[in-house]
């Protein structure tokens, strides 16, 4: 009898020790997670800002000089008809140039998360990429506050971001909705389209270069 109590004994602590570890390597997990999310969201947070004081700066400065050549050579009367056509042109695409890397700057750093907050956010990034695609959008906000922790923010936009980002480009959708839906303890984010729909079950391998089934 005392062996099998002490047996039992044993395998109590032993499983003890078992959930501890399985704890403490769960919370190991959560806090890598939350830095490995940290530390991208500053990177691109360091590149959006060199975007913008670089590049774009130099962009605008090309495109506003191109302007000014353009309108010098017509002051001067200059009738080389393919010169002005090639300037025109030139002018153009750093104009477009510029609007690339400025929508670039916004997937980057959605200023609009520091700004305005996770749910607004979400639903002001939804309506601006879907309906500039002719996809309607029907959003939905139950029970949630105005901010949230950054990673909580930051990984429910992310999440957005990518998924919306699918719907433009995979699923030939004519309407779309958003339900967010929070309580205490947690947010559920429910994205839908009305498109052609995948099956889920036949995404299983991830890319090695990252893209995807990343979702
Ligand atoms: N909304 C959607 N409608 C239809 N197919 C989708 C949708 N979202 C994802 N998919 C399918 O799932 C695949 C994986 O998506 P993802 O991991 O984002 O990779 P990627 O967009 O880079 O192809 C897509 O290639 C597409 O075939
Ligand atoms: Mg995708």
């Amino acid at each position: 009898l005392l062996n099998s109590i002490g047996y039992q004994i044993g395998t109590a602590i032993e499983q003890t020790r078992l959930y501890d570890r399985l704890a403490m390597a769960g919370e190991r997990y959560q806090a890598l997670l939350r830095h490995a999310l940290t530390a991208q969201e500053e990177e691109r947070k360091r590149i959006a800002r060199e975007l913008h004081d670089e590049t774009s700066q130099s962009l605008t400065s090309l495109a506003l000089s191109l302007q000014a050549t353009i309108g010098m050579a017509e002051m001067r009367g200059i009738e080389d008809g393919d010169l002005m056509e090639r300037l025109r042109k030139t002018h153009a695409n750093a104009v477009h140039a510029g609007n690339e890397i400025v929508k670039l700057m916004k997937e980057l750093r959605p200023t609009l998360l520091d700004e305005l907050g996770m749910p607004t956010a979400i639903r002001r990034y939804a309506k601006d990429t879907l309906e500039a695609q002719g996809i309607n959008i029907s959003t939905e906000v139950i029970g949630v506050e105005e901010r949230y922790q950054p990673e909580v923010e930051v990984s429910l936009f992310r999440i957005a971001q990518g998924v919306i980002g699918n719907i433009v480009e995979h699923s030939e959708a004519k309407n779309a909705s958003i339900k967010l839906e929070c309580d205490a303890n947690a947010c559920v984010l429910r994205i839908e389209d009305d498109g052609k729909g995948f099956d889920v079950k036949r995404l299983t391998r991830v890319d090695p270069s990252g893209r995807g089934a990343g979702l």
